[in-house]
């Protein structure tokens, strides 16, 4: 859903010190075919962290080469166990298509209502633009999934993060009163994020 482009392609030049909506175009002169390919998803992702996954994007911040064409795409690792946490992604819809393993996938409408189902390798999904969403990993062994986006750069607001772990924290009575909870249980869910 990102803007139509102008012109054949427009390769970012991610240094540039003139802000504008996206990035500004390489000179074509500096433009070469590694500005068109891209590796970056052909390791498997790091999911040693708190929550057992690791999403690795190939956006325009990575692949400069999708500079305003108004598509991305990330690969998507889990560990057995392990959840890509509920977000959502402002400027795009997601797509993606389960490789490997079993993976429960989930999006919330703003009406509240949740749609999941248990996914294994071949199996697509679709997530309306800037919707809650999640993945779990509830097979044996890991899994792994690449999604796709209508924006060289949907962005993601991770909720936990967003919410317990932000700069500077969102005061503890803001989150109290929104999950009806004592300080203490607000505290305990700050540290988890190392806040
Ligand atoms: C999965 O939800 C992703 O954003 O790649
Ligand atoms: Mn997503």
């Amino acid at each position: 859903s990102d803007p139509d482009s102008l012109q054949d392609f427009c390769v970012a030049n991610l240094n540039s010190s003139i802000s504008v909506n996206g990035f500004p175009c390489k000179p074509d002169a500096e433009v070469t075919l590694h500005d068109f390919f891209f590796d970056g998803f052909i390791k498997e992702g790091d999911t040693t962290n708190v929550f057992g996954s690791k999403v690795t994007p190939g956006n325009v911040l990575t692949f400069p080469g999708l500079n305003t064409l108004g598509i991305s795409m990330n690969r998507v690792d889990l560990a057995p166990g392990g959840l890509n946490p509920p977000h959502s992604h402002p400027r795009a819809s997601e797509t993606g298509v389960v490789i490997e393993g079993k993976l429960l996938v989930g999006f919330i409408t703003t009406d509240n209502v949740y749609y999941s189902k248990v996914l294994t390798a071949g199996q697509m999904f679709v997530v309306p633009k800037g919707l809650v969403h999640f993945q779990l990993n509830v097979g044996e062994g890991k899994a792994h999934a690449f999604t796709a986006f209508n924006s060289h750069l949907p962005g993601a607001a991770i909720l936990p993060l967003n919410l317990f772990a932000s700069t500077p924290a969102i005061p503890n009575g803001v989150l109290t009163k929104a999950f009806q909870v004592e300080d203490k249980v607000i505290n305990a869910i700050k540290s988890k994020f190392g806040s």
